[in-house]
């Protein structure tokens, strides 16, 4: 740190240089956030000093993240579900399986059974809580293979995960027989759905993953990935409030008596924005960008397989796979485990974004062509 500061428009100018060696967010097309809306934005100024880690100092900022928990426990099919505003999937997947693991501390040596597809975010809730992970290998379609999960499971396990838009592939796992097999060995059952969560309930036939499923007991679900939020926002969503109570701790010298967070203080202006994107889009916003974002999807694929690449899986939502193979230079696209070219379709990808992308590609196919 220098001794002396220096002028506002010395130290925006350096932050709008470094600002622009990141990559444009019209050639990314492999990342699971996307470019606020600019209703997020603008409520992030009047939120900015909010704290909901100490909410008797915060009530009407509390209000809101309440608002957000039940509008999203409603989309989840559960008005009364519980829960709070993490700082993404990774939060929420490590909470819901210390609830588990409190519920059942008779347990030993605990595992929790998870699909092949899981995030890393359970590698590291396992290291973090002294787990085994058992991790059950693909079925068909990238999708988890539930008789092998049930074959997995045993006394010491505490908790089976099902993922609903997986971070590769973007599948949803059978949830109904997952959340069965968790019920018949008394364990509990948490849904990742921090990417699906905003896109399976607006798909023109959604499957079933979420509260409406007997048997499941968590989910989580990012604003910051569909939602449009500024990042941070996700939210762990409970079958009940209650189950939360595990995990408090006391907290003497704030306005509350107990937290169950994970971080203590937590951004009050990424929970406003998130309600706000919901509130002012609504389901019918949301089902429109959905929409917008699958038929992006499915000309991707089409334009693709045209070029030579074959798809791997057939799109569910708008997360695209294709055999291995280069992209033209300068568009920012990832591989799968399986070294497959990923890509997700979000909001910022447009149509012309694709097109151009498209456009590209067929540019560098006739190029090797000429070589040959
Ligand atoms: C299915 C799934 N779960 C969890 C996460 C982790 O979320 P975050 O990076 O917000 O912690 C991701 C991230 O892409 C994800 O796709």
């Amino acid at each position: 740190m220098e001794e002396r500061g220096c002028s506002r428009e010395e130290v925006i100018s350096f932050l709008s240089g470094v600002r622009a060696e990141d990559v444009h967010h019209d050639h990314i097309l492999s990342s699971m956030c996307t470019i606020p809306h600019p209703i997020a934005i603008a409520v992030q100024e009047m939120f900015s000093a909010t704290n909901l880690g100490d909410p008797g100092l915060f009530p009407g900022t509390m209000k809101v993240e309440d608002l957000l928990i039940r509008s999203l426990g409603d989309l989840m099919h559960l008005r009364s579900a519980g829960g709070y505003a993490t700082a993404g999937g990774t939060e929420s997947n490590l909470q819901a399986i210390r609830i588990a693991k409190k519920q059942r501390e008779d347990v030993k040596r605990p595992n929790i059974v998870v699909p092949a597809s899981a995030h890393f975010s359970f590698d590291k809730t396992c290291d973090m809580l002294g787990l085994e992970m058992r991790v059950v290998p693909y079925g068909r379609n990238y999708m988890v293979d539930t008789e092998r999960m049930a074959e997995m499971v045993d006394a010491n396990t505490i908790a089976v995960a099902a993922v609903a838009g997986t971070t590769e592939y973007g599948m949803v796992d059978d949830v109904p027989t997952i959340a069965k097999i968790a019920k018949e060995h008394d364990c509990f059952c948490h849904v990742d759905a921090a990417f699906g969560g905003l896109v399976i309930p607006f798909l023109e036939r959604p499957v079933p993953f979420d509260f409406a499923v007997e048997g499941v007991d968590s989910i989580s679900l990012d604003p910051h990935k569909m939602g449009l939020s500024t990042i941070p926002c996700g939210c762990l969503l409970l079958r009940e409030q209650e189950m939360l109570g595990c995990l408090n701790v006391d907290t003497p010298y704030l306005t509350v008596k107990k937290q169950c967070t994970l971080a203590g203080t937590r951004p009050g202006a990424d929970v406003a924005g998130a309600y706000a994107v919901i509130r002012h889009l609504g389901r019918e916003g949301f089902r429109s960008m959905v929409a917008g974002c699958m038929e992006n999807t499915r000309r991707l694929v089409a334009g693709m397989e045209a070029c030579g690449f074959s798809r791997v899986v057939d799109p569910v939502m708008n997360v695209a796979a294709f055999s291995a193979g280069d992209v033209p230079a300068g568009w920012k696209v990832s591989h799968t485990r399986d070294n497959h070219l990923r890509f997700v379709l979000m909001p910022h990808v447009t149509r012309d974004v694709v097109e151009r992308f498209l456009a590209d590609v067929a540019d560098g196919q006739d190029e090797i062509l000429k070589r040959e």
